[in-house]
């Protein structure tokens, strides 16, 4: 879910929309302003569906200039029009928008219905502002009622509230979700991310688990849920607010395909060795303790996850250390066994995935040492971890990731090779051509971009079928579930990626000659074996869609579609050929009609378990 809020003295209507518009990636579901304009009253607009909807109800000439607003990723109670924030005391004189859970939030209605209150809906957002009414017929202080509310909250929360009668003011809250805040002159603003922050201003102020403050026109006061004041950091936001604009593309996706090169070249920059020295990673951690490390666990969610598993190849094979790779959401519940150093990286394009999160919290409490792969400096990933390696993709608005994807790869090779050499397991000979060849990287991406009219055509003959399945070995095994990923995020069709050669013991029985199996082939020590997969799978007349290296004419006699891919190095396949894969679901997904920047039931950052 996202939250905005602005107070100042321009009309705040305008400014909420355009900053959902720009938060509406974290979900979709429902959207609603809540304006004070003063007197005791509050115009509360909302609407199901897209954040069109809201956009056509909202009066954008209203002369509120406080307002707080909500789009929606539903957890509690339907999408619908009702259940969309911003929610009411049934008083009307407090409202609140609300992203995350309170799990005590049935107990607290109990309690506020026996008090007298009612609720017109489901949600367990509603017993917030109804709480701070409650609270505020003894306490008449609200900044003071909305710190005793937030005490009686249990679980996870970003909110921001509001007083009819008092519009001077938003009351903001934080544990879990982030919370940014944006620094204006005569003007101030919320949101959850920074994106939204960008067209006003770069200057931002991250809250911290359990901070509250009060945000007026000129002032910004931030109290920890004790009542005691605090200060935290003002942030000037290094990246451009273009960077969140599609550009000449149709779709956010397809720019930040195309933006690959870029992005790849900025995560490298600095960061490849000059000659003589090692990777200059700037790693918090030192020598010793590099060496020192026994096992590696990484803790990552979706497409993010994908990149775990590919690290899982680099980091064993460059630096000879033992990798598991774990479902956030998984990690925490299987009592995991943390051995003495360990180090534990969390990989997370937002920084705010909350299964992440709470993996990598969980490793920490046993001892492991951690480290965050994010794309957003200041995340709570970032701050959560002692090293934090940023990719420097820019800002992601597609739900499906595509750019981080291949920068967290970068990451983690890079990240392999300074591990190699802190260990000494690095095969000279081999870290000179992976050096090189990440030096070569961007130009070959530009390259593979150019198979954009081939995949199109592809996409143009396949789009209609029901299942596909997609092979690979190797590191490519990863990039087979990942190109499965973005097949069924973007286009609803089912896919399933599997390692090649685990494709005889079950998925074969689903092959028959309207089965699309997509093949990613490139010429390293997989290929022989990824070949005579694919050679059982013709013989049950499946159909091949081939991504293979120029030159290689080993699948033509078997293979009824091949995309020849330019020669590289075998690290750093999987970096290229993701590439493809990407655009084949992107062009299946936009001549199926679905929206391609935001799937349905997605959102790019849940920040809820
Ligand atoms: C969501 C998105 C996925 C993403 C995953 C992890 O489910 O829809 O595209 O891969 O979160 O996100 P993170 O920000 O932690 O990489």
């Amino acid at each position: 879910c996202g939250i905005v809020g602005y107070i100042g003295s321009e009309g705040a209507a305008p400014i909420l929309v355009e900053g959902l518009k720009s938060l509406e990636y974290r979900g979709y579901d429902s959207a609603g302003i809540a304006l004070a304009p003063g007197g005791g009253e509050f115009r509360i607009t909302r609407a199901s569906g897209k954040l069109r909807n809201l956009q056509n109800r909202v009066d954008m000439n209203d002369p509120a200039t406080t307002g707080i607003g909500h789009t929606r990723w539903a957890t509690h109670g339907r999408p619908t029009e009702e259940n969309a924030h911003p929610h009411r005391s049934a008083d009307g004189q407090v409202v609140a928008v609300h992203n995350g859970i309170f799990e005590n939030f049935l107990e607290l209605r109990a309690e506020l219905k026996g008090a007298g209150h009612t609720f017109v809906t489901e949600t367990d957002t509603e017993c917030f502002p109804v709480m701070v009414s409650q609270i505020m017929r003894t306490e008449p202080d609200f900044k003071e009622a909305f710190r005793l509310a937030v005490g009686r909250m249990h679980g996870i929360y970003a909110i921001g509230c509001l007083l009819a009668t008092d519009p001077g003011r938003i009351l903001v809250g934080r544990s879990g979700p982030p919370l940014v805040i944006g620094l204006g002159d005569g003007e101030n603003f919320i949101a959850s991310d920074v994106v939204p922050l960008l067209r006003h201003t770069r200057r931002v102020i991250y809250l911290e688990d359990g901070d509250l403050a009060e945000i007026t026109r000129d002032a910004v006061t931030i109290f920890r849920q004790d009542g005691s004041p605090v200060e935290r950091p003002v942030f000037v936001v290094p990246f451009d607010p273009v960077a969140a604009e599609k550009g000449g593309f149709k779709h956010f996706m397809q720019k930040e395909i195309f933006e690959q090169p870029l992005a790849v070249s900025n995560t490298l920059l600095d960061r490849l060795p000059l000659d003589g020295g090692g990777v200059p990673l700037g790693l918090a951690f030192t020598d010793e303790e590099l060496r020192s490390f026994q096992r590696i666990t990484i803790l990552a969610c979706g497409t993010s996850r994908h990149a775990g598993l590919v690290g899982q190849f680099y980091l064993e094979q460059l630096a000879r250390i033992g990798v598991e790779v774990d479902y956030g959401s998984e990690y925490r519940y299987r009592d995991p066994v943390v051995m003495a150093d360990t180090l534990a990286i969390g990989i997370t394009q937002s920084g705010e995935t909350a299964d992440t999160l709470a993996a990598m919290k969980e490793a920490a409490a046993r001892g492991a040492r951690g480290m965050a792969i994010c794309n957003v400096q200041g995340s709570t990933a970032a701050r959560l971890a002692e090293a934090t390696l940023l990719t420097h993709a820019g800002p992601e608005i597609g739900v499906a990731s595509t750019k981080a994807f291949t920068t967290q790869l970068v990451v983690l090779l890079l990240l392999a090779l300074r591990l190699g050499e802190a260990r000494g397991t690095l095969d000279p000979a081999v870290r000179a051509e992976i050096i090189q060849a990440l030096r070569e990287l961007p130009a070959l991406l530009e390259r593979v971009a150019s198979t954009e009219r081939k995949i199109h055509q592809w996409a143009q003959k396949w789009h209609e079928a029901t299942d596909f399945l997609y092979l690979g070995r190797g590191p490519l095994y990863p990039i087979a579930l990942e190109g499965a990923l973005k097949l069924k995020e973007l286009s609803y069709i089912h896919a399933e990626g599997y390692p090649a050669g685990e494709m005889k013991h079950g998925p074969i029985a689903l092959i028959d000659r309207h089965l699309p199996i997509v093949a990613v082939m490139p010429r390293d020590a997989h290929r022989e074996k990824v070949l005579s997969n694919l050679q059982e799978a013709a013989a049950r007349d499946g159909r091949i869609l081939a991504l293979v290296e120029e030159g290689d004419t080993g699948l033509d006699h078997i293979a009824e579609d091949v995309l020849h891919l330019p020669k590289v190095n075998p690290w750093l396949a999987p970096i290229l050929y993701v590439v493809p894969l990407q655009l084949l679901s992107y062009h299946i997904a936009v001549i199926r009609g679905c929206d391609v920047d935001q799937p349905r039931n997605l959102a790019k950052s849940v920040t809820v378990e």
